[in-house]
């Protein structure tokens, strides 16, 4: 047995490093560069219901244009390539990269109604999809809506994608959440088979010449990191028996060490991933199996959750917010 071998969400995975959505897990070729580079699993970039709605609305758009032009309007077809479709094209990736890579492929999938987040889960299982992420995040902006309201939605989501599929499900969770432990135990007591912590938001900002709203991707810095980790160390105890991914701010080996340490199951990259390619997968694994080997841990069973809140001789430093410690530690 390899000494990176993990378990995440009931499949048994050769190294705990996941490469997380992005176009990098979109394309057949550096799919199967990661799987050279030695990740455990790969998820591939979300099917967002909204992209598909849009091309449905491009292709009516040109099928009524044919109907304009042509007397005999229901034999008519433009020439449209379908393999481009949103939903065609994530299907044939699920099915590709199934056959090609030889580590586990999770789809993603972000709805917008009740009905497409288990359409398209159920169409991902089918094109063989071995776990389902549901990659959920909602700018609560109604004032009408409250904390309740909104967790109540996320959670019927839950449960029926839960129900619809029969392979595991695990949900990709913003941080801002009121009472995220609780919120955390509903997610799972909905049937989540694990977490992913946590999503990215990437806001807006404003162009001081057009003043438009712009939006910028901006990839991730290593102080990222710090938030997933409190978490996962807080949540290790609390569910026992759920999958956890720590993503965000994952740039070198030890920050993987440091996911595994505070106790997540897997732990996951795209940033550093994007900005140095897939082969950087290699070297954090490197580093990782370094890092193991010179502080004489024999399995990243025996290093999981070793310093989760449960196992620390003072489980209070990831409760306290050490503002004020931190703040006179400031040095010019
Ligand atoms: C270009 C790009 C595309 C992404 N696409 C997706 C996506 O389709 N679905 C998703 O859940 N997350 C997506 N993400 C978020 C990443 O999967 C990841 O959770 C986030 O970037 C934090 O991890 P990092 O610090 O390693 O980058 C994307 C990120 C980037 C930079």
């Amino acid at each position: 047995m390899s000494a990176l071998e993990s378990t995440y969400l009931g499949m048994a995975l050769r190294s705990p490093l996941v490469a997380s959505p992005s176009p990098t897990t979109g394309k057949l070729d550096t799919l199967l560069q990661l799987d050279d580079a030695g990740v455990g699993a790969v998820v591939l970039p979300s099917l967002f219901e909204e992209e598909v709605d849009r091309e449905a609305v491009t292709l009516n758009e040109r099928l009524e244009a044919g109907s304009g032009v042509f007397g005999e309007a229901s034999d008519y077809f433009p020439d449209i390539d379908l393999d481009h479709l949103g939903l065609e094209r994530h299907i044939m990736l699920v099915e590709e990269a199934s056959r090609r890579l030889s580590v586990p492929v999770i789809a993603s999938v972000n709805g917008r109604s009740s009905g497409g987040w288990v359409r398209y889960a159920c169409d991902l299982v089918e094109a063989g999809a071995r776990a389902i992420e549901l990659n959920m995040y909602d700018v609560a902006v109604d004032p009408d809506r409250t904390a309740a309201d909104v967790e109540t939605a996320y959670l019927d989501l839950v449960r029926a994608v839960v129900d619809a599929v029969e392979v595991p499900v695990a949900v990709k969770l913003s941080p801002y959440f009121s009472s995220f432990a609780n919120f955390a135990a509903r997610v799972v007591e909905a049937g989540a088979d694990g977490l992913v912590l946590f999503n990215r938001f990437y806001q807006p900002d404003i162009d001081l010449e057009t003043l438009d709203v712009t939006a910028k991707l901006e990839l991730s810095r290593p102080g990222e990191l710090r938030l997933p980790l409190r978490w996962i160390a807080i949540l290790r105890p609390q569910l026992t028996g759920t999958s956890l991914a720590l993503t965000s701010g994952v740039a070198a080996g030890t920050d993987v060490v440091k996911g595994l340490l505070a106790g997540a199951d897997v732990v996951m990259s795209t940033s550093e991933i994007l900005r140095q390619g897939p082969a950087r997968a290699k070297a954090l694994l490197t580093e990782v199996a370094v890092w193991m080997d010179e502080h004489d841990y024999e399995s990243v069973d025996q290093l999981r959750g070793s310093v989760a809140q449960h196992a620390v001789p003072d489980p209070g430093a990831y409760e306290r917010a050490q503002y004020q410690r931190v703040l006179s530690s400031w040095k010019h």
